[in-house]
């Protein structure tokens, strides 16, 4: 398997369950934001993922079973400052893989899509065939991309599983990997976690005047080892040469200012939060119904309590406050 963005937060969780599965990987990944480390043993070709000379090398080796592509640029906020970094790597460069993958003869397609593609939900929870109307340019790219796999399975019948994460959270229990995008860490709960390590940091809520039970934002939060597993199953599909799009979530939100308790709690220390306005691109509540990765996939979170997928977090950020670098290790 060839698995684009391997060292990123989510491709490390991945690669680790894949070879757990006995699958034989290659990653490539560019490191813009991955790490190095987060790859492990596994091959790492250090490239941009629709770099053409390096897709013909590694084709030169054997044809890949399936490509993994999780490499794309994937922050709400900066897609809407920077969108053409978005519709450049998520839509252009990401079809200009998908036409060499069906040219080489490469499987099938895994692709890391998101919540995003449904913008303000009509009804909660969302199931996949809920109308995609995204909210932001990040969100635009990814449906994109869903559609291109879709018409290129009708037209050339290359089959595609399209992973619609929820908020992907958490950290391996058995250690070593975590979430860590540096100084540009824009996600919720590593801002809290940091946060309780550090007694001058402080958390800006993003909006205390949305329509739910507490005015602040609701969404699903669901462990990346649990995504990870989703991957495994996702190629079991492929092989039967069947495509689909999948949502991956618990079905059950919590509020920023829960999320702030439950660190709070797992961390057993103060964290500062200040309220802040709303973050553009932000739909107000988003959380899912996996019954069709349940049924179809077979797909069964280990991890389903927020406190649990809080604490492997915990575990990380405490082991590793400056993440991957030496610093900490
Ligand atoms: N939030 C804060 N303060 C912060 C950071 C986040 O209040 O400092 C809020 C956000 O506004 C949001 C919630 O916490 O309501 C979760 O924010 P994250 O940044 O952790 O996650 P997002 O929901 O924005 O993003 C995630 C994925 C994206 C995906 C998106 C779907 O990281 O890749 O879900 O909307 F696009």
């Amino acid at each position: 398997m060839l698995v684009t963005g391997g060292a990123g937060y989510i491709g490390a969780h991945v690669i680790r369950r894949l070879l757990a599965a006995g699958h034989d990987l290659v990653v490539i990944d560019n490191l813009s934001t991955g790490h190095r480390q987060a790859v492990g043993d596994v091959p790492l070709v250090v490239a941009d993922f629709a770099d053409g000379e390096t897709l013909a090398r590694l084709g030169e080796e054997g044809a890949f079973g399936a490509v993994i592509h999780l490499a794309a640029h994937a922050e709400v906020a900066e897609s809407v400052a920077y969108p053409e970094r978005y519709y450049r790597n998520n839509v252009v460069r990401s079809l200009e893989l998908l036409e060499w993958i069906r040219q080489a003869g490469w499987g099938g397609v895994v692709f890391s899509s998101s919540a995003a593609v449904y913008g303000e939900p009509a009804a909660i929870p969302i199931t996949e065939d809920h109308p995609t109307v995204p909210t932001n340019p990040y969100g635009e790219t990814k449906l994109s991309f869903e559609r291109a796999l879709a018409a290129y399975d009708h037209a050339h019948g290359l089959p595609f599983v399209a992973l619609r994460y929820f908020n992907a959270a958490g950290a391996d229990p058995e250690g070593g990997i975590g979430e860590d995008h540096g100084a540009g860490e824009s996600h919720l709960i590593p801002l809290l976690l940091r946060a309780a390590l550090d007694d001058k940091a402080t958390v800006k809520i993003f909006g205390t005047d949305y329509p739910t039970s507490d005015g602040t934002a609701v969404r699903d939060y669901v462990h990346v080892c649990d995504l990870a597993e989703a991957h495994v199953q996702a190629l079991a599909l492929l092989e039967k040469k069947e495509s689909g799009f999948f949502n991956l979530g618990h079905g059950e939100g919590f509020s920023v200012r829960e999320v702030a308790g439950v660190c709070a709690l797992v961390s057993g220390q103060r964290i500062e939060a200040t309220e802040a306005p709303r973050r553009p691109g932000d739909p107000a509540v988003l959380v899912a119904s996996s019954r069709k990765a349940r049924e179809v996939l077979g797909w069964k979170p280990r991890y389903p309590a927020l406190q649990e997928i809080v604490g492997s977090a915990w575990d990380w950020h405490r082991n590793h406050p400056t993440g991957y670098s030496k610093a900490s290790s």
